[in-house]
């Protein structure tokens, strides 16, 4: 007989029939009721086993984290908490999990302690709901673009370009260290690394994503990017997955539309989807929350956070403006935060982008127009030449979710610019192809992924959103 999964038995359209059901045991109490759990679902169904059945060597290894096989009637159940429960009539254990040495044991475990047991923590009941909830916000980004003229796109992960220009990059090389090409003054030649051809691991797939956009209209990519960023925060990782849609004919007003529509989509997609996941985040969320000081307490709950999203436009404020909010401000009483920033010009720190959102504004902001010198190369000037077509996307709790612009689609302003920050012109000839044959105004953006599936999430540090996180301290598994 196929087992059926469980979050298609707790429907009860089997009720009163034989069910077979495989997974992990979660609990089993009084030797009498196992809460079983296949990761189809956060619910987990009760397996009723009559002690007199079974023999007690048998019993023993139903432990904690045993992967078992139970087959038995769909029965109504009478207790609270669940609508059935499985009145076991056959039980197999496929393996044991030794209490003594399994570490997820059903009590609450630290995240810390959780990070360094990275292939076990998916099966506690909160890396079960985040990874279904990251899975079904995946699926959401390609149901989006599919259903809206886009093309899927692949850039390249190994690349001789840098996006970003901020020097950001992992190497790439097929050096042979026993045998490496050494420049005459003895360096190792890593001009040379990758047969001969200096290359790293992507910082964005935007430049190519561009050179597709501007022959299929509309593209997207979603896939993992690298920086080589020493930093030790609760939003960075070295590796991370980054959507980004670059489209012809767009504007930067386009793409702050795309940008809106596209995030309250997955968001409203999710909700439906992960109705119990989200719930079960809001929950533990909710008791965390009544840990700390009122005065450090949330207002919203998770889910009424998700909602006030997909009910409210994001405000839409120019770089200038934001400035003369931040200097209008009033600095923070215990001098912890410093609003007023250096002057016109200086980019924003993270606690200028905070403030603006969580104080001031209170819902997500699209920061645009931003200095020039700040910005990357390929950013489209504006009329005034000082300042780009540049949008960042900041968000309540997270801060930076998307950076974007519409591109310099002139090639001689692009030319000069790229000469006047000192990047290498020649590199960039296939790049700048795209502005000799056929250019036209375009627009696009980056979505960090993992920034995403925090805000959903309602967790607060990113190296619980992803599987395995890469950071300068974890790279183990
Ligand atoms: O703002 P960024 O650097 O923009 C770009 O890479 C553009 N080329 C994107 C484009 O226009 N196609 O990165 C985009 C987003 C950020 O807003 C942030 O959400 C995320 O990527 N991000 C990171 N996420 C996790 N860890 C890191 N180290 C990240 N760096 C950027
Ligand atoms: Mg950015």
């Amino acid at each position: 007989m196929k087992h059926t999964k469980i979050v298609d038995l707790l429907t009860g359209k089997n009720l009163l029939h034989e069910v077979k059901a495989k997974g992990w045991v979660k609990t089993f109490r009084n030797n009498q009721f196992i809460a079983l759990n296949d990761g189809s679902t956060i619910n987990n169904i009760q397996c009723v086993v009559d002690l007199d059945k079974f023999p007690a060597e048998l019993l023993k290894k139903v432990n904690t984290g045993a992967a078992i096989s139970v087959t038995g009637t769909l029965i109504e159940s009478k207790g609270a908490g669940q609508n059935v429960e499985i009145q076991v009539n056959k039980l197999k254990v496929y393996g044991e999990a030794n209490p003594e040495e399994y570490p997820i044991q059903p009590k609450k475990h630290s995240l810390e302690f959780l990070r360094e047991n990275a292939h076990l923590r998916i099966r506690t009941n909160m890396f079960g709901a985040i990874m279904r909830v990251r899975s079904t916000l995946s699926y959401a980004v390609h149901k989006y673009f599919q259903d809206n003229g886009f093309f899927y796109f692949n850039a390249p992960i190994i690349t001789g370009s840098d996006a970003e220009g901020a020097g950001e990059m992992f190497r790439v090389t097929s050096l042979d260290f026993d045998n490496v090409p050494r420049t005459e003054e003895g360096k190792v030649n890593f001009k040379e690394d990758f047969f001969g051809k200096s290359t790293n691991l992507t910082v964005s797939g935007q430049l190519e994503a561009e050179t597709y956009a501007m022959a299929l209209g509309s593209v997207y990519t979603f896939g993992p990017t690298f920086r080589a960023e020493n930093s030790n925060t609760s939003r960075h990782l070295a590796e991370f997955w980054m959507i980004e849609p670059e489209v012809a004919f767009n504007d930067l007003d386009d793409n702050m539309d795309l940008a809106e529509d596209f995030i309250k989509y997955v968001v409203r997609y999710t909700l439906e989807k992960c109705h119990d996941d989200l719930v079960f985040l809001d929950k533990r969320l909710q008791d965390e929350e009544k840990n700390k000081p009122q005065a450090e307490r949330s207002d919203m709950s998770l889910l009424e956070k998700l909602n006030f999203v997909l009910e409210n436009n994001f405000k839409r404020v120019s770089y200038t403006e934001a400035v003369d909010i931040l200097r209008n401000s009033k600095p923070n009483k215990n001098k912890k935060f410093k609003y007023i920033i250096d002057g016109w010009g200086a980019d924003l720190q993270s606690e200028h982008e905070r403030y603006l959102v969580e104080k001031h504004f209170k819902c997500p902001v699209i920061l645009f127009d931003y200095p020039a010198e700040i910005k990357a190369f390929y950013m489209r000037m504006n009329e005034d030449g000082k300042t780009v077509r540049a949008m960042d996307i900041l968000f309540p709790g997270i801060g930076e979710i998307v950076g974007g612009s519409q591109r310099e689609e002139r090639y001689d302003v692009l030319v000069d610019k790229i000469k006047s920050m000192g990047i290498d012109e020649e590199e960039l000839w296939w790049y700048l192809d795209t502005r000799k044959f056929g250019t036209a105004p375009h627009s696009g953006f980056g979505l960090g992924f993992e920034r995403l599936v925090l805000f959903v999430t309602g967790m607060t540090n990113i190296r619980d959103v992803i599987p395995f996180p890469r950071t300068p301290q974890s790279a183990e598994f």
